[in-house]
């Protein structure tokens, strides 16, 4: 059955591979992405999205600006990981289509509102500031929802914007509180996977040997956004987040997790912004988030380049 998605980003090189993964696959329709203020500016993400939506030839999907910046505080952004562009290094022309006129809340309503319940998957893959606004504008449409599937928080890896947080988390921790608490299923991928899905040199040499324009591109962007994380994490290769959330929605059988309680801290300047996993059930907080803790990584580099090819 094919599985109608909407994915919400701020491209981001790891957020770009995940949109061509998902055209790749013929189980996901993409009803639209949505922009949001992230790794860099919402312009620049706009801008992006348009970009990866050309390269893989759908220009068909529309893709809606959202929220500029967080709900109650100011925008962090990522250059030093993403550099200016936030997909530097793919030496993509610019778009030559335009963005769709509604807001990005108003079309995620919309689509929930007009499609038959439970039929629509969100796929968050940066701040969580356009999800909160819609089910704080719009409250009916959480039971609606068939699931949120998203990139973000870390518990036993710890963080990588903060000792403890998690960046997606960090820049809207009271965003990513709203969706935690709406009562949707919610399956989080953070950084206890994603630190399991490491980018190697000759995966990207590999990509890069194909010499097709979407080989070019993910080989020439990744090689730019692992160069900070190969110096973070000591040579061991960077994470490749943003395509573990569609890799999970096309083979579930690839991850391990538990269904937990998962809370955001949103008022200790120390620690804001961390996700309080309850891993071992400590609590009696209600079960709300199954937090994948692993991923099995062979596969899920076979299953994107895979899909990549084919574009
Ligand atoms: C997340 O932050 C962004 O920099 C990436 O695109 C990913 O969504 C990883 O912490
Ligand atoms: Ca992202």
């Amino acid at each position: 059955m094919v599985r109608s998605i909407i994915i919400d980003t701020d491209p981001g090189q790891d957020d770009a591979v995940a949109l061509l993964l998902a055209f790749a696959s013929p189980e996901l329709n993409v009803l639209g992405v949505t922009t949001v203020a992230g790794n860099v500016p919402l312009s620049l993400t706009s801008k992006n999205a348009l970009k990866i939506c050309e390269l893989a030839r759908r220009t068909d999907v529309p893709v809606h600006a959202g929220c500029d910046r967080p709900m109650d505080r100011p925008l962090v952004t990522a250059e030093h990981v993403h550099g200016k562009t936030g997909l530097d290094g793919s030496n993509l022309p610019d778009p030559s289509t335009a963005l769709a006129q509604k807001h990005a809340v108003d079309f995620i309503i919309d689509q929930v509102r007009s499609n038959p319940d439970k039929s629509i998957t969100l796929c968050p893959l940066g701040p969580l500031t356009n999800i909160a606004t819609a089910l704080t504008q719009a409250p009916d449409i959480a039971p609606k929802i068939q699931e949120i599937v998203l990139m973000g928080g870390g518990y036993f890896e710890g963080g990588n914007i903060t000792p403890v947080a998690e960046f997606n988390i960090y820049v809207d921790p009271k965003s990513a509180d709203i969706v935690l608490r709406s009562g949707i299923d919610i399956t989080m991928l953070p950084l206890d996977a994603t630190h399991q899905a490491m980018i190697r040199q000759d995966w990207l040499d590999h990509l890069a040997a194909w010499k097709t324009p979407v080989g070019t591109a993910v080989s020439g962007m990744l090689d730019f956004s692992q160069r900070f994380d190969v110096e973070k994490y000591e040579g061991k290769g960077a994470p490749l987040h943003d395509p573990t959330v569609i890799a999970y929605l096309l083979d579930p059988t690839l991850f391990s997790g538990r269904l937990i309680n998962v809370e955001i801290e949103t008022q200790s300047e120390l620690t804001l912004g961390m996700t309080v996993a309850d891993w071992w059930r400590v609590t009696n907080r209600p079960a709300n988030v199954t937090f994948i803790r692993d991923i099995n990584e062979a596969a899920f580099f076979d299953l994107l380049t895979q899909r990549l090819a084919t574009l």
